[in-house]
């Protein structure tokens, strides 16, 4: 059999992750993700589920073997099942992934596997209700833990859990957090915040916590060594002694992973970003929706290979004259 072809970019990075955005629209408001008052694309710029599916097949056409669906919250989206289906029986996918708030997985997370989804990441950055609160302003914590519960009982090859650590808000709670991960067998990544879109709820450099520092917290607890595991992304992950789960470190300011960039992002408008932290972009939307267009996937396939030399070498969130992203994360794809 042919192995498929490979994405390159200019400085030779293989692309083989994509994360696709299948809404900008959520149900909670996560302080550090979106301003209270959010305006969402309206219906029609968004890809329809064909139209997404024909991104997901012209990608794996092109090498791209895992694939992860992301927002907003992809479980809000309308047709979510028939696309996770379409897209896990595409050739060459090896996974199909999604980032999710956990609060309809409680609803949902036996069928979304049934339609092929085998890895799920689910963010929790507080087991204290009223906080929990505050911090996505609009989402419950109890339906969160059942959300999880199901998705443990649903067979999913892996579960990580998310936590934003932000100083003044739940810094003190990392080893609940890590403990609540540990103790049910699920990896958890620690992520520092990362500054996409203008939010009024919070100075960012002043909740800013290095994955250093929380080692070192979690090391008052748990003895940490280096694991070799690697989940795809950027987390870097610690084994706790006498735990399977792991505790990972997605450190985009104090630890740079731009060299192994593995991956590229498509919008729910169809925007492929090359990168998490600049604006370079391709729209595939117009390539999609062109008239009188005989193969929409090999038109797809040919803009994605020519985007590939416009990938940046690195985000510069840290530094001083960073250009200032305004996109919010909902809008970006996580
Ligand atoms: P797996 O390793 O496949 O489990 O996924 P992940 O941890 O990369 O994905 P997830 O959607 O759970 O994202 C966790 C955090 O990592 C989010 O805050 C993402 O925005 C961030 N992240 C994922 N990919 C990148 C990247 O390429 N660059 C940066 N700076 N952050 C990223
Ligand atoms: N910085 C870092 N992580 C963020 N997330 C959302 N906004 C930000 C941000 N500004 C996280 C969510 C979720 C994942 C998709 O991205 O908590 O786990
Ligand atoms: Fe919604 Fe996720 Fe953003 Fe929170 S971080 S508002 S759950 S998209």
């Amino acid at each position: 059999m042919q192995s498929p072809p490979r994405l390159t970019d200019g400085f030779g990075r293989h692309i083989h992750y994509l994360r696709l955005s299948v809404t900008d629209r959520c149900d909670f408001r996560c302080t550090y993700c979106m301003a209270e008052d959010m305006e969402f694309l309206p219906r029609a710029q968004v890809l329809s589920i064909e139209e997404l599916a024909l991104v997901a097949e012209a990608f794996t056409r092109l090498g791209v073997n895992t694939i992860r669906l992301t927002g907003g919250e992809p479980l809000v989206r309308r047709g979510l099942v028939t696309l996770c289906k379409k897209i896990s029986a595409l050739p060459n996918l090896r996974s199909l992934a999604m980032t999710t708030n956990g609060a309809r997985l409680g609803l949902m997370g036996a069928e979304l596997r049934r339609a092929g989804v085998n890895r799920i990441n689910i963010s929790l950055d507080s087991l204290r209700e009223d906080r929990f609160k505050a911090l996505t302003r609009f989402g419950a914590l109890d339906k969160v833990l059942a959300g999880i519960d199901v998705a443990r009982e649903a067979g999913f090859d892996g579960i990580k859990i998310n936590s934003v650590v932000l100083r003044h808000h739940n810094l003190d709670e990392v080893k609940d957090l890590a403990r609540f991960a540990l103790e049910r067998n699920l990896d958890i990544s620690f992520i520092e915040e990362m500054p996409l879109g203008h939010i009024q709820s919070h100075q960012r450099e002043q909740e800013f916590v290095s994955s250093e520092e929380l080692r070192k917290v979690l090391s008052e607890e748990w003895a940490l060594s280096p694991s070799a595991h690697e989940s795809g992304g950027p987390s870097r992950y610690w084994q706790a002694a006498g735990f399977d789960a792991r505790i990972g470190f997605i450190s985009p300011h104090s630890q740079n992973f731009c060299d192994s960039c593995n991956r590229v992002r498509v919008t729910a408008e169809g925007r492929l970003l090359l990168c998490l932290g600049n604006e370079h972009s391709v729209d595939l939307r117009r390539v999609l929706r062109a008239p009188n267009i005989p193969h929409p996937v090999e038109a797809l396939m040919e803009a994605i290979v020519d985007a590939m030399h416009i990938k940046p070498e690195r985000h510069t969130f840290s530094e001083r004259d960073a250009p200032q992203i305004v996109r919010f994360m909902n809008a970006t794809g996580g």
